[in-house]
This record gives C-alpha cells, sequence and structure tokens, in this order.
C-alpha cells in the first residue's frame, strides 16, 4: 500500500462575469416580455405573471454576488436567456476538454510534474458534454498523458469522489498518479429562466494533481483519508439523458434542466453532512481542535455556516471556513477545490483540513489532508 499526497491544484476561470444587477435586470425584462405575450392567458386566470427578482433576495438566500460564464451574452439576451456555445466540430477539442486542460496544466505546473508521465486522467463533473468518447479521454490527448481516463459524474460530489477512486488506484499500487479534472460548465444546465434557481451557478474548471507520497520534496498534502455516501433522493434532479430526443421536441420540458427543491435540499442534506464528517474524522482519529480549515461545497453560504459551526463546535474563525461563493457562485463539484486551491498555501507543516463536496444523489464526499511543509 502506497500513500497518497495531493501535490498540485489548478483552476481555470472565465473572462467574462455576470454581476446580479445584470442577472436580475436581464431576468426581469425576460419576465415582462413573457406576461406581454400571455397579457390574455394572465387576465383570464389560466396563467400566473412571472415575477421579478431582486438582488437583495439572491444575496440574502444564497451569499452569492456574482458569477463566471463561458458566455455572459447569450445569458443576458431577454428573447434567449441561455449561453451561446455553438456546438464544436469534431475535430476541434469540446469546450469541457478546453478548459480542463487549461486547470490540469496548471495543476501539473504546481506539482511540478510532467503531462507525459501521468497515468490516469478521471473528468469528473456533474454534466457531459456528450456521451462519448469520454471528456477524459480527449484532457488525456491534448495533455499528451500516458495511462488511461474515463469520465465519471457524481454531481456536486464528483471531484470528491473522483479523488477516492484516483487515491485508492494509487494506494493499491495500479497507477503511481491521477489528474482529477471538474469542468463545471453549469450555465448550459441551468434554466436561466427559473426565478427561483437563476442566480445559482457559474462555470469554472478545477483539477487535482495526486501522486505517491514517496520522496516528495515540495510542499503538498498528504490524505489522511478519503470517505464517500449517497442516499438516493430526487430533489436535486436534471432528466436529460440519452432518450432525449431533439431540441425543439423537448425544449418545454423544464426538467431537461437543472431542477431542485431548494428548502428540503437545505433541510435534508445539512444532517447528512455534519455527521458523515463527523464520522469521517472518528475513522481517522482526528477531532474538531486538529482541524485547522474547512474547504466545503460552495452552493449556499447559510448551509456552510452551519455546517462549519456544527463540525467545529463553535463559529469558525475568519478564514477558517473560506467561501468562494460569492465571486463564483455554485460550480458543482469545483467549489471545494476552487476554496482548497486558492486557501491552502499558509498553512504549516502538520496542518490539517477537511476537503468536503454534497448534493445531487444525495451524495456526500469528504478528503481529509494534512500540509507537509
Ligand atoms: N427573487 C426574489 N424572490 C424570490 C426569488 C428571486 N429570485 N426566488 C424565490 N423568491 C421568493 C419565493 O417566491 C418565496 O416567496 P414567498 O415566501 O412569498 O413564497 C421566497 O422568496 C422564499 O423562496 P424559497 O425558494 O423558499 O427560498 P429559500 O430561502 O429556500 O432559498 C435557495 C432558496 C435555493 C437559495 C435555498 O433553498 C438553498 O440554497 N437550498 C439548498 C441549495 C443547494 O444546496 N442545492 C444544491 C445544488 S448543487
Amino acid at each position: 500500500m502506497h500513500n497518497v499526497a495531493i501535490t498540485g491544484t489548478g483552476v481555470f476561470t472565465p473572462s467574462q462575469i455576470i454581476t446580479n444587477d445584470e442577472l436580475v435586470v436581464a431576468f426581469n425584462a425576460y419576465a415582462d416580455r413573457w406576461n406581454a405575450e400571455h397579457a390574455d392567458a394572465i387576465a383570464a386566470g389560466d396563467v400566473e405573471p412571472k415575477a421579478h427578482s431582486s438582488t437583495e433576495f439572491i444575496v440574502a438566500a444564497s451569499g452569492i454576488e456574482r458569477r463566471y460564464v463561458l458566455d455572459k451574452e447569450g445569458v443576458l439576451d431577454p428573447a434567449r436567456m441561455f449561453p451561446k456555445l455553438a456546438a464544436r466540430p469534431d475535430d476541434a477539442p469540446g469546450y469541457m476538454a478546453e478548459i480542463g486542460v487549461d486547470a490540469a496544466r496548471k495543476a501539473l505546473g504546481q506539482a511540478g510534474g510532467k503531462a507525459e508521465d501521468v497515468d490516469l486522467v478521471i473528468c469528473a463533473a456533474s454534466n457531459m458534454e456528450r456521451a462519448y468518447p469520454a471528456i477524459g479521454v480527449e484532457i488525456q490527448q491534448l495533455l499528451g498523458a500516458g495511462g488511461f481516463a474515463f469520465d465519471m459524474n457524481v454531481a456536486c460530489s464528483s471531484a470528491t469522489f473522483g479523488i477516492q477512486t484516483a487515491a485508492d488506484m494509487i494506494r493499491s499500487g495500479s497507477i503511481r498518479n491521477a489528474l482529477v479534472v471538474n469542468p463545471e460548465i453549469c450555465s448550459a444546465h441551468l434554466e436561466w429562466r427559473d426565478r427561483d434557481c437563476h442566480f445559482i451557478f457559474g462555470d469554472v474548471a478545477t483539477a487535482t494533481y495526486l501522486e505517491r507520497d514517496e520522496g516528495l520534496t515540495t510542499p503538498h498534502f498528504k490524505i489522511l483519508g478519503t470517505k464517500c455516501a449517497t442516499q438516493f433522493s430526487n430533489n436535486i434532479r436534471n432528466n436529460n439523458g440519452y432518450l432525449r430526443r431533439t431540441h425543439d421536441q423537448m425544449e418545454d420540458r423544464r426538467d431537461m434542466q437543472f431542477m431542485q427543491n431548494g428548502r428540503k435540499v437545505f433541510k435534508e442534506v445539512l444532517p447528512l453532512v455534519s455527521q458523515h464528517i463527523a464520522d469521517h474524522m472518528a475513522d481517522t482519529g482526528i477531532t474538531a481542535d486538529d482541524l485547522r480549515r474547512l474547504w466545503l461545497h460552495q452552493a449556499n453560504k447559510t448551509m456552510n455556516d452551519y455546517i462549519g459551526k456544527k463540525v467545529l463546535g463553535r463559529t469558525p474563525e475568519p478564514g477558517e471556513q473560506p467561501n468562494i461563493l460569492q465571486d463564483y457562485a455554485n460550480t458543482s463539484s469545483a467549489g471545494s477545490i476552487i476554496s482548497f486551491s486558492k486557501y491552502s498555501d499558509d498553512l504549516q507543516d502538520g496542518d490539517k483540513g477537511i476537503i468536503c463536496s454534497f448534493g445531487a444523489g444525495y451524495s456526500v464526499g469528504s478528503v481529509i489532508v494534512e500540509r507537509r511543509a
């Protein structure tokens, strides 16, 4: 059995930002258009008019202030409300591969690793751009990596489940290292015309490089333990699968995009996650006093504040539980890795922390790490 370390992380951040104010202006213009088009049905009481969204609600309900996206123009066009991401020809890199490779190169660069030495690439994300060939294999080829690659999807927990999958292979000796890549183009599976959730997501890609913890000479994070759990729920669901026919036939099918019962998710996931982290800490033989940092899934600030308090048994000090969702919104599986990537350099030799993600499935994944200077 080999020990495993995280030696590098990388984040690709799109160049375009949508602020809450811009988003609300577009949504309200869309709602006004829709209400005008359906004025007769609204007057007859057949349909409800669409209500306006508000920046104040978005910040209070979620803590989100802005989000990065690959295409802002299409999302903010009240006549469209969907990113303009034209299908790429088969002989050009796909969107997920393109942004995933950028994050992967940054992770490799931090680790001082070489692409040709990579044994495994896992593309772990909450939605895939196509059925096959696997996006992971395309990333492997664009990087010039060796070994093998595959895709996996555990929604918002894809990154931590990917890390456990890769870590288990490194532990057993079948591979020496792995890149776990999380290209999350959430803007393409969010229903921007739904007031209840139009503010939730943003786009990003993250990558985590894992290696055998043997002879490492640069600062890294030793993996002390990984733990995954799932419990079936329909409260976060997207029915867009291979039985979908054409966009035209399905365009009124709301269930072909992200759907959630946000209140239920809030209530049901919190106890699951708190218990999961407590169990994982007990399995690993560490207590709350040993934890210097929590890098949590980034869906909702109130949720994270609650989990932080529950895990530590007190209100986290500033910086102990860094949030990035005010800038990135919910980026599905990538959120906890963005937080880890941006807020881990200052930890000292021996400091411990936990990366934890949770979401659709339901699914919860955690990785306990220790800084080695
Ligand atoms: N602007 C203004 N008001 C809005 C609004 C918007 N965009 N969206 C909803 N509202 C209103 C609702 O109509 C409702 O009004 P009412 O009380 O008069 O009926 C009120 O705000 C509360 O709506 P609700 O949907 O219950 O809000 P909430 O406080 O539960 O917050 C979420 C919504 C989605 C932010 C919250 O439930 C959440 O974060 N849940 C967990 C999400 C999560 O982790 N998902 C995982 C995805 S990976």
